[in-house]
């Protein structure tokens, strides 16, 4: 099968299996990560069409049946691979991507997982879309979705959103995630002092 085949199909099927998720997980956050994870790919200097190809798809499924929505720590990775053995997609390419889509994730930091340059780059992709004007966006979508409360939307960016900056593995994802990090650190400044008004 042609890539360029392999990869609509692999878009119809996660526009699919992502149709009922909030905005802050939807379509358009994986549309961003894709193309941020080629700009990344791009400016480090890879040219090779087989790991352009396994970048683009891990991108595309990074957040398929994410367990955050699936409540399936398992079911990403079944639905990768399933849906790969019916396209008779290599076996080797199929384990590259399923790697990917299985440690993409933050809740995988500091597990001993072994670096890849294809993983490296869509986690960088991933993170960027989750700072900044988009990343705080997210988090409060995110945070209404699940009927939690403004303190509770603070905290996220303490214990997770201004601690990705430090954990970006390409020197381009370095240099994207460093203004979109001050955008967030006077956002929630501002955002405290505005708080201070409540009674
Ligand atoms: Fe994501």
């Amino acid at each position: 099968m042609k890539s360029s085949t392999l990869i609509r199909s692999t878009k119809k099927l996660v526009k699919e299996a992502m149709a009922g998720y909030d905005a802050s997980h939807d379509w358009n956050h994986v549309k961003r990560v894709t193309s941020l994870a080629k700009n990344i790919a791009q400016a480090e200097g890879i040219t090779n069409k087989d790991q352009l190809e396994i970048i683009e798809l891990g991108a595309i499924l990074h957040d398929v049946k994410d367990s955050k929505y699936s409540g399936s720590e398992t079911a990403s990775a079944e639905t990768v691979r399933q849906f790969f053995l019916e396209q008779h997609y290599p076996q080797e390419k199929i384990d590259q991507v399923v790697y990917i889509v299985e440690n993409v994730s933050f809740r995988k930091e500091g597990c001993a997982t072994t670096s890849t340059i294809e993983l490296d780059i869509v986690k960088d992709a991933d993170r960027i879309d989750a700072i900044g004007a988009i990343g705080i966006a997210r988090c409060m979508l995110f945070t209404g979705h699940k009927k939690r409360t403004m303190a509770n939307a603070i905290d996220h960016f303490d214990e997770k959103l201004f601690r990705l900056k430090h954990l970006m593995r390409t020197e381009s994802g370095k240099k994207f995630a460093s203004a979109r990090h001050d955008v967030m650190v006077s956002y929630i400044d501002q955002l405290r002092k505005e708080l201070e008004f409540e009674v």
